[in-house]
């Protein structure tokens, strides 16, 4: 961490050192910086399939650490109007070990959304670059196109691994983007980075206290985030009970045996086979939207783990140790995850996005199974750093859409609860297109809102609705309360 800070002082000393250097080295360097937003050799000019748009993207690799040949893969989108005018927003997808590229970008929230014909992208109207500029990065090192040349730095991937190559990236990245290095600066991220985005922040805040580090984060929003692991586990054993997926009797028997507050609640037999119980149950339909059909394609992906989905193709990844609490991966939707893997595994795409030279190729694959299966270190809880967040002042926002089992609202409302925040403006519903949308209460330091009817990835269920509530959290406004 020191080293770290010591280059990441240099770094931004000679953005700022700018004005009193005068050796041709610094000219040069800032002439090229200030030739506009972003760096040519990473504009992407001619990705295949992409539709008309009338704004820049770049794509390429930022070198987080060069001991070790660390790089992360990100896909940046400049908003579609008046760019300098609008915040920067960081989005993150969670796994862990799945990419932001794969899901965010090109799942939920991107301009060009992976075509089901496989052959290429079609326009989001929705997309979150009408509100701003948005960085999507592959995180941590191993997934999606981002990668070490140290096999080893494999082995200490964890929570504080990701959040410390995240941080160095945004440094590296302001140097490549100089016009945002003061930019308004958000994080937003659905699931496994509930966790991702308020340890970033958290280093953020942190890091801050150094006035050369500053970074302008304002605030955090997190979709159907994993935020407490306890509250978490009672949230989705309660959820499956009161939405009849298991049966008063396994209800019964988690109650009496599994102590989720417990360090290691697993170590009773029967709380295993009773969580298995439930996870059987939810194998038989979609977990992520308990409503919908599950997705049947031709081609199963099998060997994940001992509870994936028993039918169709939507898998469940859960994972239980003895050491740490059981992960299920985020929840996504495999019949698109196929069309992305055929369209980043293209040479001509590689090459477009500057993530290979179009012959030795990347094997891109949206989620790094053995990364999810080797995790290593996971906060149980982000509470003690959402309060730390609270009191810095930041804007926090987090939202679930109310038809997801996996981090089911009221896994969110359990964990939020254990805040004791002071209730500001009280439960009621927000509108969208004249309909409720779903319901919202604001806290001193933190507003919270549900989605009616949408799944895990609330995006990819309600695009509109969800544009909008992002842009009232951008400007930091209730959503709207009447119709
Ligand atoms: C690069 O990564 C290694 C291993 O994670 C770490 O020991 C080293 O301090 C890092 N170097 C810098 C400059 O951050
Ligand atoms: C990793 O190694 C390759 C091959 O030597 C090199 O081209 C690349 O720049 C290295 N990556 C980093 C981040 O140092
Ligand atoms: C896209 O959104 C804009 C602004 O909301 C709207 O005017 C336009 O009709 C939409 N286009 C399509 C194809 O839905
Ligand atoms: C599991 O919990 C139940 C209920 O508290 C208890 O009766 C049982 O003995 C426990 N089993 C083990 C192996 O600890
Ligand atoms: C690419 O990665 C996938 C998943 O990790 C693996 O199954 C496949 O064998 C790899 N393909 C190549 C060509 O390395």
């Amino acid at each position: 961490m020191k080293t770290f800070r010591r280059l990441a002082l240099v770094l931004v000393l000679l953005l700022y050192v700018k004005p009193v250097v005068s050796s041709s080295r610094h000219r040069q360097y800032y002439r090229k910086l200030s030739s506009g937003d972003g760096n040519d050799e990473d504009l992407v000019t001619n990705l295949p399939g992409q539709p008309h748009a009338d704004f820049k993207h770049f794509a390429g690799y930022v070198t987080v650490n060069e001991t070790n040949g660390r790089a992360l893969f990100y896909w940046f989108y400049e908003a579609i109007t008046t760019p300098q005018d609008k915040p920067l927003v960081l989005w993150l997808n969670g796994g862990p070990g799945c990419s932001s590229v794969g899901y965010g970008a090109t799942q939920e929230i991107g301009p060009f959304l992976v075509d089901s014909n496989g052959q290429g992208l079609k326009y989001n109207n929705f997309s979150w670059n009408r509100e701003a500029n948005v960085l999507f990065v592959e995180s941590p090192i191993g997934v999606g196109f981002s990668y070490s040349n140290t096999t080893t730095d494999y082995e200490h991937i964890g929570d504080d691994f990701t959040a410390n190559d995240a941080y160095n990236f945004l440094h590296k990245w302001f140097l490549k983007f100089p016009s945002y290095r003061t930019r308004t600066f958000y994080i937003a991220g659905e699931s496994y980075a509930g966790k991702y985005v308020p340890e970033l922040a958290e280093l953020i805040v942190d890091s801050n206290k150094d006035p050369s580090l500053h970074i302008d984060l304002k605030g955090i929003l997190l979709g159907n985030p994993e935020t407490s692991d306890a509250e978490d586990w009672r949230g989705i054993v309660d959820y499956a009970w009161s939405h009849a997926v298991i049966s008063d009797e396994t209800y019964v028997t988690i109650r009496e045996s599994c102590d989720f507050k417990s360090s290691d609640p697993w170590k009773n037999q029967t709380c295993c086979d009773s969580v298995d119980e439930v996870f059987s149950q939810y194998g038989k339909i979609d977990i992520y939207s308990i409503y919908t059909s599950v997705c049947f394609a031709s081609t199963a992906r099998s060997n994940i783990d001992q509870s994936q989905s028993l039918q169709g193709r939507r898998v469940m990844k859960y994972k239980r140790s003895s050491k740490m609490m059981p992960r299920i991966m985020g929840g996504y939707d495999p019949c698109l995850d196929d069309y992305a893997r055929a369209f980043y595994n293209r040479p001509d795409v590689q090459k477009a996005l500057h993530a290979s030279d179009g012959h030795s190729l990347k094997n891109w694959s949206i989620c790094n199974d053995k990364m999810f299966n080797d995790w290593g270190d996971s906060k149980p809880s982000m509470i003690p750093i959402y309060k730390k967040l609270i009191s810095a002042g930041l804007r926090i926002w987090v939202y679930s859409g109310d038809t997801d089992g996996r981090v089911p609202v009221l896994s969110t409302r359990y964990s939020l609860s254990t805040l004791n925040l002071r209730i500001t403006k009280p439960w009621r519903p927000w509108y969208h297109e004249n309909e409720v949308s779903g319901w919202f209460q604001e806290y001193e330091g933190l507003t919270f809102a549900t989605f009616r009817g949408a799944g895990h990835a609330v995006p990819c269920f309600k695009p509109s609705n969800s544009l909008a509530l992002f842009s009232s959290f951008l400007v930091g406004q209730s959503p709207p309360s009447t119709k």
